[in-house]
């Protein structure tokens, strides 16, 4: 599986600092609120744990999942909802964790179906902000790394479902997906 990777771009010291960095932060912003903090599957998970373990705050963890990629290396413009939150977020205060911010379409959505329902407030930490794949105007609130333009895996991100187990972020070589 390493042999599919061209260039590792943030290992798992970095991360890990990054996520130390975000955690106080939020801890800091979020100090007198009980933030849910909403876990954005699949993508998000091994960032979700390793940055509310940074948090010391009470928070609530929810995990939703959308679709938006179908497997491929370039974004889709339809995002669809696989599996909703399972408490009410009425009036709470929410902090999406997400893998990366690409075109911004899922965050879009996110955004717009928890303001929709009531939420009080809603920010995203992402670990990785691909500013120049934008298509909607929409900011991170707290961000990991910029990334460039390239398709990236591990650490939570796929091509096809595979490379989430890789412990660091890495370009993924282009005769993988070409
Ligand atoms: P957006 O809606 O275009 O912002 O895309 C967000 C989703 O696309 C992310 O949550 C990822 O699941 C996926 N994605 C975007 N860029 C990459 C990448 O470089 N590698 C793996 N997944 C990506
Ligand atoms: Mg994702």
């Amino acid at each position: 599986m390493n042999n599919d990777i061209s260039e590792v771009l943030f290992n798992e010291a970095q991360i890990e600092e990054a996520a130390n960095r975000l955690g106080k932060q939020i801890t800091k912003d979020y100090e007198g609120q009980k933030p849910l903090v909403l876990s954005v599957l699949k993508g998000a998970y091994l960032w979700t744990a390793d940055v509310i373990r940074k948090i010391d705050l009470y928070v609530d963890l929810e995990f939703i999942k959308i679709s938006s990629y179908h497997g491929g290396v370039s974004s889709s413009n339809e995002i669809a909802l696989v599996t909703d939150v399972q408490s009410d977020v009425k009036g709470r205060d929410i902090l999406i964790l997400e893998d990366i911010v690409d075109t911004g379409q899922s965050l879009q959505f996110l955004e717009d179906l928890l303001l929709s329902r009531g939420a009080n407030s809603v920010r995203v930490a992402t670990l990785l902000d691909k500013k120049e794949g934008r298509k909607v105007d929409i900011k991170a609130d707290y961000v990991g790394f910029d990334v460039r333009n390239e398709f990236v895996v591990g650490y939570g991100l796929d091509y096809k479902g595979l490379y989430r187990n890789l412990p660091y972020v890495g370009i993924l070589k282009q005769e993988i997906y070409s």
